[in-house]
């Protein structure tokens, strides 16, 4: 059942978080389908602007489509992650995409306010909700690329301007994560303080933590094992993700991680397998471990077990 991210954030808030997953082809879509299931989690399908031109923008909505008609029991928003104006408008009227992003946090404050507000305007007329980003993460997205001097934490008091002028539905923060495996130096330390005072400016609003890969070390270490040649640093200390939820954040966006596991199998499967070349037994391997890895991301947002009590509280998008 597609619903929007809106009923999914007002069972979650305060108390766990939802695993926005990126997805790019059919095998990450059944494993991603059946980790949620197997795991009784509501979740997100983040299609970025990257993922829609893989093949061709409606690939992946077919996907989808067909994945609700498997899985009949799955409770999910379909979301454009990282959207420029134009595709959100794109995503808005194909009239499939229950929530869009609209990430302008590149420009100077007062466009990301003016774009931000066109877009929230064309999409609640359609009743698509929308996520904005204020602050900026650092690492590499499809049309930003940030070095650590210039990522900046979101001011609190910009935060609660930049709701009240653009009415969107959630906002990304920068609190100190970054996009990738090739993430910063050392450990990422998330900025609960900021979080804190953001949730006090706007109390019940939901946030957004982008960049929230854990890049788990044993899984770097496999991948090199088997040729690779990843130096990983560590990514979101996975227990830090109910704290985060506690002050707010509704979403977690993970992507690199489940690119990782996707790596590693197939490194370790054709290794371990020099006379084969057929795709199927290490997609069939993927499929499997991706969903295990889904449902465990599941467990540590807090969001694993929740799909019933979701089920009697939203309804499916018209
Ligand atoms: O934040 C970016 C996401 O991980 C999407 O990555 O643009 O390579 O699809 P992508
Ligand atoms: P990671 O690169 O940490 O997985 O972040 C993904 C993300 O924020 C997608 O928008
Ligand atoms: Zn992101």
């Amino acid at each position: 059942m597609i619903v929007t991210t809106k009923e999914l954030f007002a069972h979650a808030y305060g108390r766990y978080a939802i695993g926005a997953y990126n997805i790019n082809n059919l095998e990450q879509c059944m494993g991603l389908f059946q980790g949620n299931v197997q795991s009784r989690a509501p979740f997100i399908v983040q299609i970025s602007k990257g993922a829609r031109s893989y093949t061709h923008k409606k690939m992946l909505e077919a996907l989808i489509r067909t994945a609700n008609e498997i899985f009949p029991d799955a409770i999910f928003a379909v979301h454009l992650d990282h959207g420029d104006e134009a595709t959100c408008y794109d995503c808005i009227d194909s009239g499939f995409y229950s929530s869009v992003m609209i990430d302008a946090s590149s420009e100077p404050f007062e466009t990301n306010v003016e774009i931000t507000k066109r877009v929230v305007e064309a999409a609640h007329a359609k009743g698509v909700v929308v996520e904005a980003e204020l602050g900026m993460l650092g690492g590499v997205e499809e049309h930003v690329s940030v070095a650590e001097a210039d990522a900046k934490l979101t001011d609190p008091a910009q935060a609660e301007e930049f709701v009240k002028r653009t009415g969107c539905d959630s906002l990304a923060c920068a609190i100190g994560t970054s996009h990738g495996a090739y993430k910063f130096s050392g450990t990422q330390s998330l900025h609960f303080e900021v979080l804190e005072a953001i949730q006090k400016r706007l109390p019940g609003f939901p946030l957004v933590m982008h960049g929230s890969s854990s890049v788990p070390k044993e899984e770097v270490d496999r991948i090199n094992a088997a040729g690779g040649q990843i130096k990983g640093a560590k990514g979101v200390d996975e227990s830090q993700f109910k704290r985060a939820a506690q002050l707010g954040v509704t979403k977690v966006n993970i992507d690199t991680d489940g690119r990782l596991v996707w790596c590693r199998v197939h490194r370790e499967y054709f290794r371990d397998h020099p006379e084969n070349f057929d795709l199927r037994p290490p997609g069939k391997v993927f499929m499997k471990e991706y969903a295990a890895f889904i449902a465990h991301k599941n467990e540590v947002l807090g969001s694993a077990g929740q799909l019933d009590a979701v089920r009697a509280v939203v309804k499916p998008r018209a």
